[in-house]
């Protein structure tokens, strides 16, 4: 029996709001009977900026789970997380090289707060603990541990799309960043596709070879595995949260307010790779294009902002605000607003219920690791009357939910016929498809995820 440490830039505090999907997963598989006599640790960023320097750690306790996590100066979260995080590894990683920014300065400050939780994490381990670490903003740390003689075993997951080769050689130092992934005894990916873009990338750049299909030696020697262990959702407790919320007054006041006219809903961080402006102008080609169909069905897009101190979402936010106004203002009734833009967060059973209410679901990510707003929406369905999911076959969610209508989100004609078809579609019809993804929702959810994944790297 060993203890779990995850380890990751943000941290879901006990008692502090606002933890998403990912929190909540990594909250139960800290809680996980598996690891529960040895207790877990919960290692990250603490969300504060301090004054001073980085490296001030702080401690809490909750059950038998310990949570350190360590402030960052107003430096190093403007060029670590704002800087090489979101300005060069996100835009990479989401195949924008168009957005991508690189500077040294912000590559340094990468290393350099990647080797502060390195110095910080490597006196809390323990040679028989079993260390998880996640996403982009840690790759390097795995190498840093080791070169401070951690032993234990680490495992790496990327919750973001693993890119072609081409594109990550785009980036200077791509092959220090192959190093921190091949310092992990397991690497996962979200889907097989971003798995064999690795090993693509291991073989073209002659890091190492294939040994088999998930088998890796490095060019130093070094022997790891690679995995494809798409993440998921809690679907039983998704559906009876939906279930439930039709008799809150959130629910209810948004049912009130459609006056009988169908729902079609985006909830998506405010976020380029989301493929909001698309989204936007395929709805009003809907309107152009369908007029049969028009008054029928209102859009509501929650968009909370995320990442605002970066410029390219402020520019984002501008763009989707003057969209929405030339959306309403063209297409609008006196007692019919075409679309709702909000960029607030709800509360998580507040959003299932508005799922459940909305006749046709749209995720159309430009890209996307795998997106849990569109598998969340499928289990949120009522199951006599469930609702349409239109989904980017950019998404990592698609290769699951085939079953979805599935859409080119940069084809705002193709978008459009889908809403309308989804606005259209036979109750049979709706039922099938729904069923189809919520017996494969069912047989893979969160705790299938992250046992998967835990007993590849315990094996590894
Ligand atoms: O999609 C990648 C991801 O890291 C998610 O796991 C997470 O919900 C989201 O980005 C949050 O981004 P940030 O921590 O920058 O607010």
């Amino acid at each position: 029996m060993s203890r779990l440490v995850v380890v990751s830039n943000r941290v879901a505090l006990p008692g502090r709001a606002g933890s998403g999907g990912l929190a909540v997963a990594l909250q139960a598989a800290l809680e996980d009977s598996s690891f529960q006599d040895r207790g877990g640790l919960w290692f990250g960023w603490s969300g504060d900026i301090a004054d001073g320097t980085s490296g001030q750690l702080h401690e809490t306790r909750a059950g038998n789970i310990d949570y350190v996590t360590m402030d960052l100066s107003r430096e190093d979260h403007d060029d670590y997380y704002n800087g090489f995080a979101n300005r060069t590894l996100w835009p990479l990683l989401h195949f924008r090289m168009d957005l991508v920014d690189y500077s040294r300065e912000t590559w340094d400050a990468y290393r350099r707060v990647n080797a502060l939780f390195a110095d910080r994490l490597a006196p809390l381990l323990r040679d028989d603990d079993v260390v998880w670490i996640h996403d982009y903003h840690l790759i390097p740390l795995a190498s840093l541990l080791r070169e401070r003689g951690v032993r234990c075993r680490l495992g790496f997951f990327l919750h973001v799309p693993m890119p072609s080769s081409d594109i990550l050689a785009a980036l200077p130092h791509h092959g220090r960043l192959f190093e921190g992934l091949s310092a992990h005894d397991l690497v996962g990916f979200q889907t097989s596709r971003d798995l064999e873009r690795f090993q693509d990338y291991v073989r073209l750049f002659g890091r190492g070879r294939v040994i088999e299909h998930g088998v890796l030696e490095t060019a130093t020697g070094r022997r790891l595995r690679a995995g494809a262990f798409p993440i998921s959702i809690d679907t039983d407790g998704i559906a009876r949260q939906a279930a439930a919320a039709v008799g809150k007054s959130s629910f209810k006041r948004l049912a009130r307010s459609l006056s009988g006219r169908a729902l079609a809903i985006g909830v998506d961080r405010l976020d380029y790779s989301k493929g909001l402006p698309e989204r936007f102008r395929a709805f009003e080609r809907y309107l152009q294009r369908y007029p049969d169909q028009l008054g029928q069905v209102t859009f509501l897009q929650i968009a909370p902002v995320s990442r605002g101190g970066v410029i390219e979402y402020q520019t984002l936010r501008s763009e989707l605000e003057q969209l929405a106004g030339h959306i309403n203002g063209g297409h609008a009734e006196p007692d019919w607003t075409p679309m709702r833009y909000v960029n607030r967060n709800f509360p998580h059973a507040s959003l299932t219920g508005f799922y459940r209410l909305a006749r046709v679901g749209l995720v159309t990510p430009l890209r996307d690791g795998m997106n849990l707003v569109a598998k969340e929406y499928v289990a949120a369905q009522d199951p006599d009357d469930p609702g349409v999911l239109v989904l980017s076959a950019f998404a990592g969610a698609a290769r699951e939910l085939d079953a979805a209508l599935l859409v080119n989100p940069y084809d705002l004609d193709g978008v459009a016929a889908a809403i309308a078809r989804a606005v259209g579609m036979p109750l049979e019809e709706r039922r099938e498809r729904w069923q189809a993804m919520m017996t494969r929702l069912r047989d893979h959810d969160i705790t299938d995820w992250r046992r998967g994944y835990l007993q590849t790297l315990r094996a590894a």
